[in-house]
């Protein structure tokens, strides 16, 4: 599987990149950095650190993209420490970005290789939404686009309304959606139902005591901190990593649906919400006629399996 990773790296984005890397079979051919998590140059280097965490330094490009949304103004969350890796204060990585701007870099390998490359979208979609608009053939010539974003119940993790990549850059997500990709979207809602691990998960996770589990171990610290003062228990939730999975093993999803998406742009309290319809009463709006797939359901068990034969490498 040929493989790109649009990420606003911090957290669970390492993750799934590790995964991507880890797994057999699975060429990582690029990462593109979008605004998002936290500073746009710490996460570059937070890429570059877990490229280099994972063995292939200077052996997986890495291309710095957008540095703001199209229009929203957007202040970076720091959900994830303010380094986006819980202060897990890492080498600096001996590889650094390319010159080619992220959207360039996009054009050039996805119409290159027309039908062969898979992109997963895990950030704020400026990036992709520049790189459709300056040449629209991408969509076409993607494989398959995998996209982490939206709700399908409309409970968001940023506003009771809307998820974190769709609500920092809605304009970007809409333009994304009418493009004519071929679309699966792994929501907030599909993360909350499949991508968790139990305290006795992540204890397995940490006995492996591999430099990988290690690294996840020390990143996935804020996440875990904030989970046991909020719920009163040590979880981690992966929905980037649960949406690399999907599209490295699809066998792992349970449930799919085509659907019709649209995203709110000017909505005062919803701008950021999914709208998710069935496909069929998408007749409204022809120009969106079933535009994505939506995961509904996919195997914690499977899932969690994949991370720990990763992390095991
Ligand atoms: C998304 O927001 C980010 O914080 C995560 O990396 C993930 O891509 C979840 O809403
Ligand atoms: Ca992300």
């Amino acid at each position: 599987m040929r493989l790109i990773i649009d990420t606003d790296t911090a957290g669970d984005d390492c993750f799934s990149l590790l995964l991507a890397m880890k797994t057999p079979g699975v060429t990582l051919e690029a990462v593109t950095i979008c605004n998002g998590n936290v500073d746009f140059d710490q996460q570059a280097e937070n890429a570059l650190a877990t490229i280099e965490a994972a063995g292939l330094s200077g052996q997986v490009p890495v291309y710095l993209g957008a540095r703001k949304p199209l229009l929203a103004e957007w202040e970076p969350a720091q959900m994830h420490g303010a380094d986006g890796m819980s202060g897990a204060n890492l080498p600096r990585a001996r590889q650094r970005p390319e010159d080619q701007h992220a959207v360039d870099a996009l054009i050039e390998r996805i119409m290159a290789a027309p039908g062969e490359i898979e992109m997963i979208a895990q950030a704020p979609l400026t990036n992709l939404a520049l790189a459709v608009t300056k040449e629209p053939r991408i969509a076409k010539a993607l494989k398959h686009l995998w996209i982490m974003g939206g709700t399908d119940n409309s409970v968001g993790n940023v506003t009771p309304c809307a998820e974190f990549n769709f609500y920092v850059d809605p304009e970007a997500a809409e333009i994304v959606f009418r493009a004519g990709f071929d679309i699966t979207v792994s929501t907030w809602t599909l993360t909350m139902r499949a991508s968790t691990f139990d305290a006795d998960q992540l204890a397995r996770l940490d006995a492996l005591e591999t430099p990988l589990s290690e690294f996840y171990r020390k990143v996935s610290d804020t996440p875990r901190k904030v989970a046991l003062e909020r719920y009163g228990r040590v979880i981690c939730t992966h929905p980037d990593t649960l949406t690399c999975a999907c599209a490295i093993d699809p066998s792992i999803i349970r449930a799919a649906r085509p659907a019709v998406v649209r995203i709110e742009t000017a909505g005062k309290i919803t701008r950021g919400f999914s709208a998710m319809h069935p496909a069929k009463l998408g007749a409204r709006w022809p120009e969106y006629h079933d535009n994505a797939r939506i995961i509904e359901d996919a195997d914690n068990t499977a899932f969690f399996a994949m991370l720990e034969r990763a992390f095991s490498a």
